[in-house]
């Protein structure tokens, strides 16, 4: 059912978003230490479990008032009938006319979903079956490459969701993934990503995966031309390039023109956003690191989420409660940012996933009809893992002058035991949420005995709001529940904000504007430039600089 963008009343002038305001202005007065102190219980009350992860947001600046308010607000926006929408196949992307149904793509066989009539699932796990199949051979060294070597290496090449997705679940899963395997991941069009990522491998053992969800991507597209020439070079013969390149895509014409026979290719469809595709075939990669089983725990722990944020209550639902926290931050509080903190290793590119996710989805002016918001959407998400950001930008998370939300990420058990080093790494985590919520009063640091001229160097204010996700063990399972929490908070803040968080037309310009100065650097005669005189300045002295 196609989803035509009516017209809502303009969101800050909902009598829910009135209230809110309201709200936070007598709710400001109070400190996080007076909220613990008035309710001893708030620790154990201000949290949710479900799947696997539990949530304590206690330590945000919100009282159940604030919930409360905040559910209200969903329910004036008409949550539940949205995220039934997106279930059910509506054509909720209104501005490329499309459904978005990543939830199907780790829907059980049973399930039914719809797309013009035809149940998509069979064909979600038809591909999957071929996808198993082909990593079994690729994983066992049945599939040899050209010269009968058996692959050893596996080169994805990809740029945002055709990256991003892959290369965080790889390193996330790396205690799950065949080690005589190696994996390397190319993006940028800079030939230094290509040249590093080649430079200790034979071509011989070498298996390119170019995944793009449209194939028609300049910097994948010229990375995949490089992997070409570098195989033709190092095998010297057209033939090797069947059994050293498979595509990943939804468009299978432009595939077989780039020629990779479409028989090596893995589809999926338009109603899988690229940001939102990791556990579709763009994540053969990493169903050929950690092996089938492993990658359908991976998606049992996505569905695992999805059936939870479809059926839980507002007040108990894990993404809802995060998405409107992170609205009550944005918007009520004033925060511009959000710090994403995992304390494991592992997760260390999931702060940059999230940011291709949350900030591509999100990161829009005007609502789903067009009108531009007079509110804040997206906040812009970064993070390093713990502890390594403690040393580097935790000073201005405690004591620097702006409200910066944390989101932080733990687990219960480590994957790499070391003496007593996954207590410490764990007393870091929960020791930041404690510093940052409560802080150091002056009278506290003068009772330490600390010279007056030094007391306000040493005073922590506190009162700064965090959220921690703990999650028993890193498993593919529980992978997949944290990104899928994620994503469906994603969603809900765009229903909120009203905006389709499913295309991403500011991506378009630079796009477009690139290829048109692309072909200025590279004209033999002097080009007739007309841009603005900054821009015609600097492509004159690098074509200059470049003697042409
Ligand atoms: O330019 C942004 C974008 O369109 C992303 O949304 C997408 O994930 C990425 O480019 C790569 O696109 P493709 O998979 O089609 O190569």
């Amino acid at each position: 059912m196609a989803s035509k963008p009516e017209r809502h009343p303009s969101l800050t002038a909902r009598p829910e978003w009135q209230a809110l305001c309201e709200h936070r202005a007598q709710l400001d007065k109070r400190h996080l230490r007076d909220l613990f102190a008035q309710d001893s219980r708030r620790g154990q009350r201000l949290a949710a479990e479900a799947v696997g992860v539990y949530l304590d947001y206690s330590k945000q600046r919100v009282s159940d008032e604030t919930l409360r308010l905040l559910i209200q607000l969903a329910e004036a926006c008409e949550l539940p009938a949205r995220v039934a929408g997106m279930f059910r196949g509506d054509v909720i992307n209104v501005t490329e006319q499309r459904a978005v149904l990543h939830v199907a793509l780790r829907a059980p066989v049973s399930e039914n979903i719809l797309v013009d009539g035809a149940n998509v699932v069979p064909d979600v796990h038809a591909v999957l079956e071929r996808m198993a199949a082909f990593a079994e051979r690729v994983r066992s060294g049945a599939f040899t490459g050209h010269t009968g070597k058996r692959i050893r290496n596996l080169v994805n090449i990809g740029i945002g969701g055709s990256d991003l997705g892959p290369v965080m679940a790889y390193q996330a899963l790396r205690h799950y993934s065949q080690r005589d395997l190696t994996l390397r991941f190319v993006s940028n069009v800079d030939g230094t990503d290509f040249a590093e990522a080649v430079a200790d491998l034979d071509a011989a053992e070498t298996l390119f995966i170019v995944c793009s969800k449209t194939f028609t991507t300049l910097e994948t597209l010229s990375n995949a031309r490089a992997a070409r020439a570098w195989c033709l070079r190092a095998l010297g013969n057209e033939d090797a390039i069947a059994k050293h390149f498979v595509a990943v895509s939804t468009n299978a014409q432009a595939v077989g023109k780039f020629g990779i026979d479409p028989a090596n290719m893995f589809g999926f469809w338009d109603w899988v956003g690229g940001r939102y595709s990791m556990d579709s075939a763009i994540g053969l990669s990493t169903m050929l690191a950690i092996g089938p089983a492993h990658f359908r725990e991976l998606l049992d722990g996505f569905h695992a989420m999805d059936t939870h944020f479809r059926s839980a209550p507002l007040a108990t639902n894990l993404p809802v409660l995060m998405a409107l926290i992170g609205i009550w931050n944005a918007n009520f509080l004033g925060a511009e940012t959000v710090a994403v903190l995992p304390y494991d290793q592992y997760l260390q590119r999931f702060p940059a996933y999230l940011q291709q996710l949350i900030m591509e989805s999100n990161g829009k002016h005007v609502t789903l009809d067009g009108t531009p918001v007079d509110y804040a959407t997206s906040p812009v998400y970064w993070g390093e893992p713990g502890t390594n950001g403690q040393h580097s930008f935790y000073q201005l998370l405690h004591q620097g002058t702006r409200l910066i939300p944390c989101d932080f990420l733990g687990f219960v058990s480590s994957l790499n035991p070391l003496g007593e080093q996954h207590d410490l790494l764990m007393a870091n985590l929960f020791a930041q949420s404690e510093a940052l919520a409560f802080g150091k009063t002056a009278g506290e640091v003068k009772a330490e005995g600390v010279a007056d001229a030094l007391v306000p160097h040493r005073v922590f204010e506190g009162n700064r709001p965090s959220s921690t996700l703990l999650v028993q063990r890193l498993t593919p399972y529980s992978l997949g529940t944290l990104v899928a929490l994620y994503e469906h908070s994603v969603f809900v803040q765009g229903v909120i904000w009203n905006l389709d968080s499913f295309d991403q037309w500011g991506v378009e310009l630079g796009k477009a504007l690139a290829k048109r100065t692309a072909e200025e650097l590279a004209a033999v005669e002097e080009p007739t430039l007309g841009h603005d005189s900054s821009t015609n300045t600097l492509v004159r002295r690098y074509r200059q600089l470049r003697q042409r």
